[in-house]
């Protein structure tokens, strides 16, 4: 964490962020706009690139196949985490391949996604009038929901309907429900200012955002070996005698909590972010290590309730709870200095199904598992 981060989250976090921050009101509405801007000073200095924004990048990228030649142990579980495949052309994708037809109405409005012999053409129409385009990208593999991204005039769109896996088709974007649409061009999607294409060619893929340039000349679908261990060009050229030299590629090994969380919440959204957009509700729950920092059992320093401490970086999460009460006894067992009071008395063993309960994202049709680990009775509203 940068210096100005730290002094940030001293000021407006008071440590170890348990605040709720209100509306933007009397002297928390300066405090919010003050500790606001240092963040995005910090991110800016930092030059902006997702993991680029914690670890300084250089050298060159040389693309996940390369890496996959010398280092197949991660090369080849890595293909089971949704993180590969966050963004795919729609020619490859599969929920698409799968589903060769999609209408849904929405109102007046009638939506079809069709596969032709030159690719998804997706069109709306109210019966009098139409509005079409081809679909070139699909973010996200539908384990909750997949968008698709257009072109027209030079400017990209994001569909204003989605594909949900828990309906097996289509329903409005998240968001969209807010954003009745003007004229049929609206109803067929929502233009993206070339900032936020930046940014979301950023976190589902690899190479596309240089700093502040988005370029898709030259990147790969989907989150990639890279975009976590920085480009690896330098670290590949620099092997001789079968050795890298030291320090060309980021480690990642042994890193605190905190640290983890910078990381990953580089696109999981890290607390100060969550902060900072104020969002709040259920609608947080996605943001993992927002929600992780405010739970009694985070301790920033300490690698045993990292991320990686329950999940491998380069394989799916593991579905069986029972997989998750090792890393819980970790920390909660009697050998531990003041256990008495930290020990379960209600059960021993699949605690994540009581304690990291469910909670649906409005819109998204997915129940996401709540990182807020906690002591959660039924009725207790929310934590924020
Ligand atoms: C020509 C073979 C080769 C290629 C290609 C290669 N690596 Fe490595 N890498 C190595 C070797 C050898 C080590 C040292 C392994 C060891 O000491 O166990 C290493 C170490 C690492 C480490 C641990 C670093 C450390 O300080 O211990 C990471 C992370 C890593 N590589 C990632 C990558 C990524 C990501 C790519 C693709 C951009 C890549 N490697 C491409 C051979 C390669
Ligand atoms: C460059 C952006 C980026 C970074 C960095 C990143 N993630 Fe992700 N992650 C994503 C995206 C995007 C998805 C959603 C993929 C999808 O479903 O399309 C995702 C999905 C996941 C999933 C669900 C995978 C599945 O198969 O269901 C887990 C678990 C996960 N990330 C953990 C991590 C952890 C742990 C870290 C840090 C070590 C991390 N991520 C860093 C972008 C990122
Ligand atoms: C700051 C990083 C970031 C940005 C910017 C971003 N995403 Fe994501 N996106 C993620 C992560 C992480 C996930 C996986 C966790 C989740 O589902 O919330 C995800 C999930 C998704 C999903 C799967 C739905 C779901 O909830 O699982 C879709 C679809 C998606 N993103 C589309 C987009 C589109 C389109 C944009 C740009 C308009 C965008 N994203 C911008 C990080 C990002
Ligand atoms: C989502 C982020 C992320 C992605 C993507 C990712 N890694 Fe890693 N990688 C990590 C983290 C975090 C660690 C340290 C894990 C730990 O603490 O044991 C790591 C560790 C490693 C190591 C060192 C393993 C060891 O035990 O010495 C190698 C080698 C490696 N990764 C290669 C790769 C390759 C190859 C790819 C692409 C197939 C890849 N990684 C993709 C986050 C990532
Ligand atoms: C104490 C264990 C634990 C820690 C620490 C942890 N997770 Fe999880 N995570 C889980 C469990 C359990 C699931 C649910 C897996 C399943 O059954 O699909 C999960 C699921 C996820 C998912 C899939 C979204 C969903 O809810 O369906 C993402 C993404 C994710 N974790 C990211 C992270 C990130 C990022 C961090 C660090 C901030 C993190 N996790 C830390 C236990 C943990
Ligand atoms: C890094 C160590 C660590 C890990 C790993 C860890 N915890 Fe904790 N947990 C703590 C600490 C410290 C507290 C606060 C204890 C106190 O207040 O005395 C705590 C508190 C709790 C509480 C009480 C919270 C409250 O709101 O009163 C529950 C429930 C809990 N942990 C469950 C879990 C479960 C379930 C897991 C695994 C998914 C887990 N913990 C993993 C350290 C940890
Ligand atoms: C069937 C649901 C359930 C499961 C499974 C479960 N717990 Fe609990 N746990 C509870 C409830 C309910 C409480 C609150 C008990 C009370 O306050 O009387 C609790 C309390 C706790 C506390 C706080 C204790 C205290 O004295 O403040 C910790 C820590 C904890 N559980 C950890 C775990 C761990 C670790 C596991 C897995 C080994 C686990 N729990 C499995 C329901 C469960």
């Amino acid at each position: 964490m940068s210096d100005m981060r730290r002094t940030w989250r001293a000021v407006c976090g008071i440590g170890a962020g348990r605040v709720i921050m209100g509306p933007m009101r009397g002297r928390w509405g300066v405090l919010v706009l003050v500790c606001g801007v240092s963040v995005l000073r910090a991110q800016n200095m930092a030059g902006g690139g997702a993991s680029a924004s914690i670890w300084p990048v250089q050298g060159h990228y040389v693309g996940s196949a390369r890496c996959a030649v010398c280092h197949p142990a991660q090369a080849r579980t890595y293909p089971s985490s949704s993180m590969s495949v966050a963004m795919e052309p729609v020619e490859h994708c599969e929920v698409l391949e799968r589903n060769s037809r999609l209408a849904w109405s929405d109102g007046p409005y009638r939506y079809l996604i069709e596969k032709t012999a030159t690719g998804y053409p997706y069109t709306v129409t109210d019966g009098t009038n139409t509005a079409e385009a081809m679909l070139l990208y699909a973010f996200g593999q539908g384990k909750a929901g997949q968008t698709y991204v257009y072109q027209k005039d030079g400017q990209y769109y994001e569909s204003r309907v989605s594909y949900y896996k828990e309906l097996k088709g289509l329903d409005l974007t998240m968001g969209a429900q807010n954003r009745p649409p003007a004229n049929i061009e609206q109803a067929l999607g929502r233009r993206i200012t070339s900032a936020e294409a930046r940014e979301c060619f950023g976190c589902h893929t690899t190479a596309a955002r240089r700093g502040n340039e988005l370029q898709l000349q030259q990147f790969e679908n989907g989150v990639q070996c890279e975009d976590c261990h920085g480009p690896g060009g330098e670290h590949v050229a620099s092997i001789s005698d079968g050795h890298p030299k030291p320090g060309t590629i980021r480690n990642l090994k042994g890193l605190t909590a905190e640290e983890t969380n910078d990381l990953c919440g580089s696109c999981h959204r890290t607390w100060e972010t969550v902060m900072l957009l104020q969002i709040r509700g259920t609608a947080n729950v996605r943001f993992q290590p927002y929600r992780l920092t405010n739970s009694k059992c985070f301790l920033s320093g300490d690698s045993r309730i990292a991320c990686t401490a329950c999940h491998d970086p380069h394989a799916a999460p593991q579905t069986d709870p029972k997989a998750y009460d090792a890393k819980c006894t970790a920390c909660h067992n009697s050998e531990t200095a003041a256990a008495a009071k930290k020990i379960c008395k209600v059960a021993s063993q699949k605690c994540v199904t009581c304690h990291m309960p469910r909670f649906e994202v409005p819109g998204s049709h997915h129940a996401f598992f709540d990182h807020w680990i906690r002591v959660a009775r039924a009725g207790d509203p929310y934590p924020n």
